[in-house]
C-alpha cells in the first residue's frame, strides 16, 4: 500500500495527470472506471480563484464517485497561492497539488508553473505558504529542472518534503525541453532512491504501455506512475498496466462495443457538464482515438465531427458499433503528441 499523507492507495498507484481542457469531470469519469487510483483536476489559476472567474470556479467540480481526487492550482505569489488554497479547501478535495512544472510561456513565463523552477527559495516559500493555509495533504507536481544545465530535482525534493508536502510527482523532462525527445527517468529514480526522502515519489513521461510501465517500476523503483496523454482516448490503459502487474500477461484490447459504449459514456458527461454545445464540441477531438484501429473509420469520424445534437452521435455511434460488430480489436501503438507543437496553453 502507498500512502500519501491519511490517503491510502494500492500498491504501485496509476495516476491521471492533470491536464488543461483534458482532465475534466466527464474524462475523469472514464478513467476512474478503467482503474486510475488518484486523478487530479486541470490545474487552476490562483489568481482566476481568487478573482473568481469562472472558469476557474468550473474547475473546483468534483464529485464523490472519483475520491481520491485532488485539485491542482498554480500562482507564482505567496499570498495569492495561499488564499487559493482556503478557497480549494472548502470544495473538500482529497488534497491539494500544486503545479510547479507547466512550460507554456503564459504560465512559466510569469513566474508560475516550472518558472518557480528558476528560484528554488521561492519554491519553498511558495510551498510552505500553502502547506500552512490548509488543512488538506499537500502534494507538488514539477519537471526536473530548468533546463539542460540545471537540473535540480534533487535538491527540490529535499526541500519540499522538509517543508511538508506528502508526495511529489517527477515529469522526466526539463521545462526548455517541453514535450521534447524522451523523458529521462534516470534522476526520478535518483530521487526515489535517496535515503532522506520519505514521501511517495510518483514517476512522470511518456508511459505509453503496461511493459513500459513495469520496465521502469522495476528500474526505477518509483512508488507509483503518474500517466497523462497515452490516457487521452484510452482509459483502458489503467486497467492494462493493473492486469500486465497482477499476471504478466497482455490483457485483450478493448471490444469495438466497449469502445462505443465508453465513448458514448464519456459524450453524456460531457453534455451533462458543459451542456449541448461545448460538450458536443469539445467531445469532437476524442473520436479518432476511441475509435482508432478500425479500418475504414475515417468517414464516421468526419461525421461524428460535424455533428451538432447528442442524437445524432449517438446514432453515428450505433452504426459504427453495429458495423464494426465482432471486429477483432489488434493493441494500436499509442502515439504521445507532442503538445509542444499543437497544445493551445
Ligand atoms: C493537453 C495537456 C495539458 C496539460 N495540462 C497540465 C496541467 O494542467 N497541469 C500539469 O501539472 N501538467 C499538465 N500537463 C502535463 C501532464 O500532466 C504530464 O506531465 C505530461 O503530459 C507528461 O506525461 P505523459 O507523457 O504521460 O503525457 C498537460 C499535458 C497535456 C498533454
Amino acid at each position: 500500500m502507498v500512502k500519501i499523507d491519511q490517503i491510502e492507495l494500492p500498491d504501485f498507484p496509476l495516476l491521471l495527470a492533470p491536464m488543461e481542457d483534458v482532465s475534466d469531470p466527464p474524462f475523469r469519469v472514464v478513467c476512474k472506471e478503467n482503474g486510475a487510483d488518484l486523478m487530479y483536476t486541470e490545474f487552476i489559476s490562483s489568481e482566476g480563484l481568487i478573482r473568481d472567474a469562472i472558469k476557474s470556479r468550473r474547475k473546483l467540480d468534483i464529485f464523490e464517485y472519483e475520491r481520491p481526487v485532488g485539485i491542482q492550482i498554480f500562482g507564482g505569489d505567496e499570498e495569492s497561492l495561499a488564499l487559493a488554497a482556503k478557497i480549494v479547501d472548502v470544495t473538500n478535495p482529497d488534497l491539494l497539488d500544486i503545479n510547479f512544472g507547466c512550460p507554456v510561456k503564459k504560465v512559466a513565463g510569469k513566474g508560475a508553473g516550472a518558472g518557480v523552477l528558476k528560484d528554488l527559495d521561492l519554491m519553498v516559500r511558495l510551498t510552505d505558504a500553502v502547506v500552512k493555509a490548509t488543512r488538506l495533504p499537500v502534494t507538488v507536481k514539477t519537471r526536473l529542472g530548468w533546463d539542460e544545465t540545471s537540473k535540480n530535482i534533487e535538491e527540490v525534493a529535499e526541500r519540499l518534503q522538509d517543508v511538508g508536502i506528502k508526495a511529489l510527482s517527477i515529469h522526466g523532462r526539463t521545462r526548455a525541453q517541453m514535450y521534447k525527445g524522451e523523458a529521462d527517468w534516470t534522476l526520478i529514480g535518483k530521487v526515489k532512491n535517496n535515503p532522506r526522502i520519505k514521501i511517495p515519489i510518483f514517476g512522470n513521461g511518456d508511459i505509453d504501455s503496461p511493459q513500459k510501465a513495469v520496465e521502469y517500476k522495476n528500474r526505477y523503483g518509483v512508488d507509483g506512475v503518474m500517466i497523462g496523454r497515452a490516457a487521452i482516448g484510452y482509459p483502458w490503459i489503467f486497467r492494462e498496466i493493473k492486469h500486465y502487474i497482477q499476471t504478466g500477461e497482455l490483457m485483450a484490447p478493448p471490444s469495438v462495443e466497449e469502445r462505443v459504449q465508453v465513448c458514448r459514456q464519456h459524450l453524456r458527461k460531457s453534455i451533462e457538464w458543459k451542456g449541448p454545445i461545448v460538450g458536443i464540441n469539445e467531445m469532437r477531438r476524442h473520436y479518432a482515438n476511441y475509435l482508432k484501429g478500425l479500418p475504414g473509420i475515417k468517414d464516421y469520424r468526419n461525421r461524428l465531427v460535424t455533428l451538432k445534437t447528442m442524437e445524432e452521435v449517438e446514432a453515428v455511434l450505433d452504426e459504427v458499433a453495429i458495423n464494426y460488430k465482432g471486429f477483432a480489436m489488434e493493441h494500436q501503438q499509442i502515439e504521445l503528441v507532442n503538445y509542444h507543437e499543437n497544445c493551445p496553453l
